[in-house]
């Protein structure tokens, strides 16, 4: 069979594991152009951006370049997205999933999806957004669990996380505004977090509608928390007194009635807040219902080997950027459109053992 030609379309912490595993291991792929953003790696051979041998593609900074390649697929891993973009690639008949947005593209404003729909079916293609949250912790684990349940009453998922060794420090600080005000955060403050809000609140449909929950709402709200003492984070300075914890809610509800919820404990500096709930680090899925369920999930570098800690930071990288990689192949056999955690098969591991 021939490979399925595919562009990388970012290279920050997710996009460069996706372009190292698709030359270590993917040879059912075929990297056939990277779009990336900084000077610095325009005209550089893909493989020597991830410090492999050069395979004769070379990154460009240029979208027209890009979008006149034939490709099958665009994994698309940019810091900021761009809706012109993604209607243009797709409209150009390259199938597209993204770990940024489009968790359930039907959630969107209206507008939006229209223009999502026009360019898919312009291009007889198909979007998908994935990752591990959102992605498959919100989206796959849930409906995965739910095949063992008789009846469902409420669905929690809390990650808890410190940003302190995220290395993406424009997403901690310019993104998700880390470090600014307490009173400047909420989930219409910037673009950046209503878009943030947003794509859990997408999450919270995707659920509801996959699981008849008959919501009526889906709420956010933020508590921001400021920091006790400065911190050292990379290159920035948190200083006290500024934003160092935001908990975020996203609940969907049925006549006023709780049954779906992401909450999300961030901090920066590791100074975590007294009187918030303290599940354990990581994720934590509660299904109340018939029967009760509960599952606790971590990613590390490894459980048995020791690893850095830079290392154990980047499983969830890698996590993030297998989840859409590993559906490449179901998302461009999709019917063009919408393909969501809910539509698509179950999405495994390509190379598995076959290491
Ligand atoms: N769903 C999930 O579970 C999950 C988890 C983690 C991250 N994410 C999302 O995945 C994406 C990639 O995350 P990351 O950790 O790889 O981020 P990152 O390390 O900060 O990488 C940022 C990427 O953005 C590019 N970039 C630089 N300036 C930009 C601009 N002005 N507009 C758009 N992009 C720009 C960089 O370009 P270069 O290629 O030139 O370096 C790089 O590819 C983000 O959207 C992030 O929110 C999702």
């Amino acid at each position: 069979m021939m490979p399925l030609r595919v562009i990388p379309w970012g290279t920050g912490a997710v996009g460069t594991e996706i372009l190292a595993t698709i030359l270590d291991h993917r040879p059912d792929l075929e990297v056939v152009g990277v779009r990336v953003y900084s000077e610095a790696k325009n005209g550089t051979d893909a493989g020597t951006l991830v410090d492999r041998a050069p395979i004769g593609v070379t990154a460009t900074t240029d979208t027209h370049e890009i979008l006149a390649l034939d490709a099958d697929c665009v994994l698309y891993t940019p810091r900021i997205v761009d809706l012109d973009e993604v209607c243009a690639i797709l409209a150009s008949g390259k199938n597209l999933v993204t770990t940024a947005f489009l968790f359930h593209p039907d959630r969107q404003p209206a507008e939006v999806r229209r223009r999502l729909d026009e360019a898919c079916r312009e291009g007889r293609s198909t979007v998908h957004g994935g990752g591990l949250n959102p992605g498959n912790l919100s989206g796959v684990l849930p409906l995965a669990l739910s095949g063992m349940s008789r009846t469902i009453d409420k669905i929690t998922l809390q990650e808890r996380a410190d940003w302190s060794v995220y290395d993406s420090t424009a997403i901690t600080f310019d993104n998700m505004s880390f470090g600014r005000p307490v009173d400047e955060i909420s989930p219409t403050a910037t673009d950046f977090l209503a878009f943030n809000s947003g794509i859990f609140s997408e999450e919270v449909w995707l659920l509801a509608e996959a699981l008849h929950a008959g919501i009526d709402e889906v709420t956010a709200s933020v508590e921001a928390v400021p920091a006790q003492q400065d911190h050292e984070i990379f290159d920035h300075i948190l200083r006290a007194g500024t934003t160092a914890g935001q908990r975020w809610n996203w609940v969907g509800r049925r006549h006023g009635q709780p049954l779906i919820e992401i909450e999300t404990l961030w901090t920066v500096g590791n100074e975590y807040p007294s009187h918030w709930p303290s599940p354990r680090h990581g994720w934590t899925l509660t299904i109340e219902g018939d029967p009760s369920m509960q599952a606790h999930f971590i990613a590390l570098a490894s459980f048995s080997r020791a690893a850095s800690m830079a290392e154990h930071v980047n499983a969830a990288n890698i996590a993030t950027g297998m989840q859409v990689l590993n559906a490449v192949p179901a998302v461009c056999a999709a019917e063009p459109g919408f393909a969501t955690m809910a539509t698509l098969p179950l999405i495994r591991s390509a190379v598995g053992f076959g290491n």
